[in-house]
């Protein structure tokens, strides 16, 4: 055995990755090349260990290459289990990425790999099925990879963030119709959507040239006006054929709870139409995504950006070291 690791999308032996997907693949998929070649075009990072010249572990990644990572293939022929491949491919995303809240949501079998290189389950991911709940691939719909809609934690934790919907009043004064929408980021002003996240996120102060960045580096948006005023924003990296992540959703506080939001995720949700959308937002936001229309993600893993949280915010974010749902063997 002469295992290389090859990184980079011109290292990449595209018709090998082709074939190594379709076998990994937990729902049956076949891909075109067309296909393969835009999920790898479309990746940030994309990396292979193979034996010689045979293919016999992936790994790819979408990232804003500012804040957010996601890990969005990883897989490795069983022969090649056990031997520190899989480990190696995930250690090189966790140093290449390093200071980014990195994701992965994966096969249940894959959990504890991943936990050994210092990932934790994710409380707070979750995965678009479309407004209406008949959309999620049944193939995928059950208990495995979801929790019941509406899933709370037995110790969910509930900081304040934002002004609703904390017993507050919507604070909005004009009408959710008169509100008119863009999927085009050209001309946006980031200094004003800088401005919205930080008053959203808890008034702390943000980089202005991590937020254009971020949102440069991003497939898709959805942005809200009223009249010449930006009140909403959001936005989605994507590899624009089978996955991507939403991020970013914020509403201006003066016009929050008049269903913008839900709005503005949809709408972006709709221009990702197919793909596998997935989202990992803070113990605030749950109550927001927790319902029709997403299901909570039970096999997502989270490498946070800052390890040493204090254990009261870590247990709003992650689940303990090594947790498994009753209803697992793994
Ligand atoms: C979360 C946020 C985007 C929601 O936008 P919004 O326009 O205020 O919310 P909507 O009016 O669209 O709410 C849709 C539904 O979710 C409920 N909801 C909204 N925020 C909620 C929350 N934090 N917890 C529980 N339920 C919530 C609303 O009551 C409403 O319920 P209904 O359909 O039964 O009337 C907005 O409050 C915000 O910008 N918050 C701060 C930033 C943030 O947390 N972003 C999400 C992180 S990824």
């Amino acid at each position: 055995m002469n295992i290389i690791y090859k990184e980079g999308k011109e290292n990449t032996d595209y018709s090998q990755v082709r074939t190594f997907l379709e076998a990994q693949a937990s729902v049956k998929k076949s891909f075109d090349e067309e296909a393969v070649k835009s999920l790898i075009g479309n990746s940030t990072y994309v990396l292979g260990a193979y034996d010689d010249e045979k293919l016999v572990a992936f790994i790819r990644v979408l990232s804003d290459e500012y804040e957010w990572t996601l890990i969005s293939d990883y897989g490795i022929f069983p022969e090649y289990e056990n031997q520190g491949i899989g480990e190696t491919l995930i250690n090189k995303v966790t140093d290449r990425f390093k200071g980014h809240e990195i994701f992965a949501y994966t096969s249940p079998e894959t959990i504890s790999v991943f936990e050994g290189q210092g990932f934790f389950r994710s409380k707070n991911a979750f995965t678009y099925s479309g407004t209406d709940d008949s959309e999620l691939d049944d193939s995928i719909s059950n208990s495995t990879y979801f929790l019941p809609l509406g899933y709370r934690y037995e110790n969910e934790f509930y900081p304040v963030v934002g002004d609703f919907p904390q017993g507050i009043k919507s604070k909005a004064t004009i009408s959710a119709e008169d509100v008119k929408y863009t999927d085009s980021a050209i001309n946006v002003d980031y200094n004003r959507v800088n401005e919205i996240l930080s008053v959203a996120f808890g008034g702390h102060e943000r980089d202005i040239n991590v937020t254009r960045g971020a949102f440069e580096n991003s497939q898709y948006y959805e942005f809200a006006f009223d009249k010449d005023k930006l009140i909403g924003c959001a936005r989605a990296v994507s590899d624009c054929k089978t996955q991507g992540f939403i991020l970013n959703v914020a509403i201006d506080p003066g016009y929050q709870g008049i269903h913008l939001g839900w709005n503005i995720v949809t709408k972006l949700a709709e221009q990702m139409k197919g793909q596998n959308i997935f989202l990992n937002t803070h113990p605030g936001g749950v109550g927001f995504y927790n319902r029709r229309g997403f299901r909570r993600n039970k096999t997502a893993l989270l490498y946070p950006a800052h390890p040493d949280m204090p254990p009261e915010i870590a247990k709003g974010f992650i689940l303990p070291a090594g947790y498994r749902f009753v209803d697992e063997t793994l």
